[in-house]
């Protein structure tokens, strides 16, 4: 194992901390811009809640809404344009993964002439890699992405049907100011979906990294079962504030770096999906929940041992061996079956996705991200046609 951990967000945590937010930004700024989605946080009063602790401390604002789930490049030019002429300078994300990773990209693009679309990884020779940014506060009302606590955001460009990532040290934000009981209104899809996206994060790093990493198996296997465990509770029950807070706690874990430090493995079953939500706008996990047991399908046929430790240690699951493929594939069907108890879809079909342009989704994958072989970074890399096996056999 090698690896550098470096994680400069301040996290307050915990049901109430909204209140404090007009305090926590101030010590960043004099003027914000609150960047917001589709009006959710309009709609159940979390809006006019921040907005009052930002009076109460003095702060000015202004305002950039309509931040679209997959988040366009043309949203983030727009809110930038909003900061500049506003004058802000400091921006607080409040809403779900979109409205953070469109705000750090916008915070970056600020201070940048170009295009943002040159700081998203897709293809091009020399992305334009930030290096400053306005402070971000993160204020997350779904616990999905762990966006709130991480320097990578996820953008896309309807005009060229790409979906990409930017993941540079100044996105990290100034501060997360996570507070579970803004979550209480997810809707059920919503909430299963996060839960969905939670558990990939950090099952790419347990099958895709390197040998050789015990503690970070267990951190693994411990958000695994807690999201299991809590997940459920919060689907069933919205207002269940205590499933609310560990899925929360949950998700950030799964992505601010500390669960898979030392792993270095690809994110294939991410970087297959970015395709998918590129052409057919789909919510990220319900695009995992179909593409990550088919994966891990085909993953298993390679290194069954991985699987088996995962049947095992996951669902109390006795293989016939470290190899026994069988066993491997029982683990992997009843996570499948978890995914769906909580209200995943599992096809492509419950996608509306067929195989019309499954070459293609495989090709622009591979066109943004590939190693020296030209394959999808992962255990194992895999080639056009291993990705368009997986997709086939989610259909
Ligand atoms: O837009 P509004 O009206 O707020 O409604 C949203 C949206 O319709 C709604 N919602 C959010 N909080 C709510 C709420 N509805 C009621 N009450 C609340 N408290 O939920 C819908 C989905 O929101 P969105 O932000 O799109 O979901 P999520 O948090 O899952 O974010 C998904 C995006 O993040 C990217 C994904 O690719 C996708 O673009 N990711 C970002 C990552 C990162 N930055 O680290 C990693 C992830 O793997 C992922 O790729
Ligand atoms: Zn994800």
């Amino acid at each position: 194992m090698k690896f550098e951990f470096h994680n400069p967000t301040h996290l307050i945590f915990g049901a109430g901390t909204l209140s404090k937010l007009g305090e926590v930004v101030r010590r960043h700024g004099q003027k914000a811009l609150i960047v917001t989605g589709g009006g959710s946080v309009k709609r159940n009063g979390t809006f006019d809640r921040a907005v009052s602790s930002l009076k109460a401390a003095g702060m000015a604002f202004a305002e950039c809404d309509g931040v679209e789930p997959n988040p366009r490049i043309t949203t983030v030019r727009r809110g930038a344009r909003i900061a500049q002429k506003e004058g802000c300078d400091v921006i607080i994300a409040l809403g779900g993964g979109s409205t953070m990773d469109a705000s750090k990209v916008m915070a970056a693009a600020f201070y940048y002439d170009g295009d943002p679309w040159d700081m998203i990884y897709h293809g091009q020779p020399d992305p334009h890699i930030p290096t400053r940014a306005l402070p971000i506060i993160t204020v997350p009302t779904l616990a999905a992405t762990g966006s709130e606590m991480n320097m990578g955001a996820v953008i896309s460009n309807a005009e060229t049907k790409e979906k990409s990532f930017v993941q540079t040290e100044c996105l990290y934000p100034a501060v997360a100011l996570v507070d579970p009981e803004i979550t209480v209104s997810v809707p059920k899809d919503q909430t299963a979906y996060g839960v969905c996206d939670l558990i990939t994060h950090v099952t790419e790093g347990y099958f895709n990294g390197v040998d050789g990493t015990p503690l970070q198996d267990r951190f693994a296997e411990g958000v695994i079962l807690t999201a299991m465990e809590w997940g459920p509770k919060a689907v069933a029950d919205g207002n269940d504030l205590e499933a609310r807070t560990q899925v929360q706690w949950a998700s950030i874990v799964a992505l601010n770096g500390w669960v898979n430090a030392g792993t270095n493995g690809g994110f294939p079953v991410h970087m297959i999906e970015h395709t998918l939500s590129a052409y057919h706008d789909i919510a990220h996990a319900a695009g995992l929940a179909v593409v990550n047991p088919s994966w891990m399908r085909f993953a298993a046929a390679y290194r069954p041992e991985k699987f088996v430790q995962f049947a095992g240690r996951i669902f109390g699951l006795k293989a016939k061996g470290p190899e026994d493929l069988d066993g491997a594939l029982q683990g992997i069907d009843r996570f499948e079956g978890f995914l769906k108890s909580i209200g995943c879809p599992t096809r492509l079909s419950e996608l509306n996705i067929n195989d019309a342009l499954i070459t293609r989704y495989a090709q622009d994958t591979l066109r943004i991200i590939h190693d020296k072989e030209g394959n999808l970074p992962g255990r194992p890399p895999m080639t056009g046609e291993d990705i368009v096996g997986v997709l086939r056999a989610a259909l």
